[in-house]
């Protein structure tokens, strides 16, 4: 059989579906093949063989082959764009849909020349379309989404030490903390010369006194090792909590501080059990304290990282959402508030202190035991409830719908955004406020807004005079939704 014959062989197994006879058969009669116009055919056949089977690399070298031995093979450009376009190889795709339109208006006699071309514009619009998303995703991906340390993310003082609930006064501990943001992450560079700290009582005692030795600087590492003792005038020995802080006036006056949970100071005479008697179920290392100028207050939030992951641990966007809500108390006053994803809880405790009539705070089953510690820890339990809601799950349990639901730094995870949208339909309605603090996080999350776009109207509100550092969080964005 010569290599005509072979060729139209392959063409009638690929007809058939038999893909792989088909190839080993366009092999073969390339092997025989001499006439320039028939290799290009076949190579363009072959090519089709690796497209039906999704390999496009070879797709595309068999695309290219046809073309080097005939550029004017249409059915082989249309194929090396195909092929580029599976590849991802957008920006190269898009050049070879406009080489294929150049060359259709070259062959002008092609049989079923109207509709190649009409082909080849629906490539070119579609691949024009496609570039523009992946250049903007591949945008956003290079500018800060998901970077696990950037500029604009806050900074927070940790303590490296699970701190102890009891503490003998007059007995020294060494203490170390470190700087890092909210990913727990440092980054070289940052501090150019060693800052002073503050460690005081977070709650201030006139008789208690905290010695520290050596001077306390954190240094150009973002930590400080030093050590500690309390001293203390009273017979009835009080719970103290520390705070450790950054002096102001060094370039990083926004740095959250870090606080203990409340430890019991005992008498040099009292025994302290040399180990833990019991562990501590929720793992707490230490507390986040942020202030609330607006009421004057300070909401203390346990943290457990080590336990709960990405709940065990205040995000940004919170202290966005927490700004905006404190300065616009009047969208809360008396409404039923429902917290989605609440983490620690900072933004549902905000409403409860800011005048709500009642607030849920909600996150998945293991977070919630974490919530109502936190709620107990800031004496709220008069008007705030932990409750557990896995997005996308039934929420009758929580009565809605609500007259508000905060929610911040929610749309990271794409498995969620899908579940998420659910949930905020299941607890509003056309007069909920819905206000969403939103950091980017992934380049998919377009997905999760044109789910939302086909049920709420979604606006942005401008949030320059709630920052308060020129260059941090300023990425953080707040969304006012509206269900249609
Ligand atoms: C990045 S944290 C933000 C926490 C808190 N809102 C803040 O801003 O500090 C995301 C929160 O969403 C919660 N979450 C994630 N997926 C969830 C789901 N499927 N159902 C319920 N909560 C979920 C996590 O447990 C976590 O508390």
């Amino acid at each position: 059989m010569d290599a005509e014959a072979l060729a139209a062989q392959g063409n009638d197994l690929y007809k058939s579906g038999d893909y792989v006879q088909a190839r080993k058969t366009y092999t073969k009669a390339l092997s025989l093949a001499q006439v320039p116009s028939l290799r290009s055919r076949i190579f363009a056949n072959r090519c089709q063989t690796y497209l039906q089977e999704r390999d496009f690399a070879l797709a595309l070298k068999d695309a290219k082959d046809a073309l080097v031995i005939d550029p004017l093979n249409v059915k082989a450009q249309m194929r090396k764009v195909l092929a580029l376009e599976n590849l991802e190889n957008f920006e190269l795709a898009l050049e070879e849909a406009y080489a294929l339109l150049e060359l259709l208006s070259k062959t002008s006699k092609l049989q079923d020349h109207a509709a190649l071309m009409q082909y080849a514009l629906t490539t070119k619009n579609r691949l024009r379309k496609t570039l523009k998303v992946d250049q903007a995703a591949a945008k956003a991906q290079a500018y800060d989404v998901g970077k696990l340390v950037h500029a604009k993310q806050s900074l927070r003082l940790n303590y490296a030490i699970a701190f102890p609930r009891e503490l003998l006064i007059n007995q020294w501990l060494e203490i170390t903390v470190f700087l890092a943001n909210e990913f727990g992450l440092f980054q070289r560079g940052l501090i150019a010369n060693p800052i002073p700290l503050l460690c005081e009582l977070h709650r201030p005692n006139d008789n208690v006194t905290i010695e520290v030795d050596p001077a306390l600087v954190l240094g150009i590492n973002g930590k400080a090792t030093f050590q500690l003792r309390m001293k203390c005038s009273l017979s009835k020995l009080p719970e103290v909590a520390l705070r450790v802080s950054l002096a102001k006036s060094y370039g990083l006056d926004d740095v959250l501080a870090v606080v203990t949970l409340p430890i019991q100071l005992l008498s040099q005479d009292e025994e302290i059990p040399p180990e833990p008697t019991t562990v501590d179920p929720l793992g707490i290392q230490c507390c986040r304290s942020v202030y609330v100028d607006e009421i004057d207050k300070y909401i203390t939030l346990a943290e457990s990282p080590g336990h709960l992951g990405i709940a065990g641990k205040l995000w940004d966007s919170a202290l966005i959402l927490t700004t905006y809500l404190a300065r616009n108390p009047h969208l809360l006053k008396s409404k039923r508030v429902l917290e989605v994803g609440s983490g620690l809880g900072l933004v549902g405790m905000v409403c409860a202190f800011l005048g709500a009539k009642s607030v849920t705070l909600t996150d998945m089953d293991e977070v919630v035991p974490m919530l109502n510690y936190n709620i107990r820890l800031n004496n709220l339990q008069k008007n705030a409830v932990a409750k557990a809601l896995c997005w996308g799950s039934p929420a009758d349990h929580l009565e809605p719908p609500f007259d508000v639901v905060v929610m911040s730094d929610v749309v990271y995870d794409p498995t969620g955004y899908s579940p998420l949208v659910q949930s905020i339909l299941d607890v509003s309605v056309n007069t909920t406020k819905i206000l969403m603090a939103h950091r980017s996080r992934h380049p998919q999350e377009k997905d999760f807004f044109d789910q939302l776009d086909k049920y709420f109207t979604v606006k942005s509100i401008p949030l320059e005079s709630i920052w308060a550092h020129e260059s941090r969080m300023t990425d953080v964005q707040l969304l006012d939704i509206t269900r249609e």
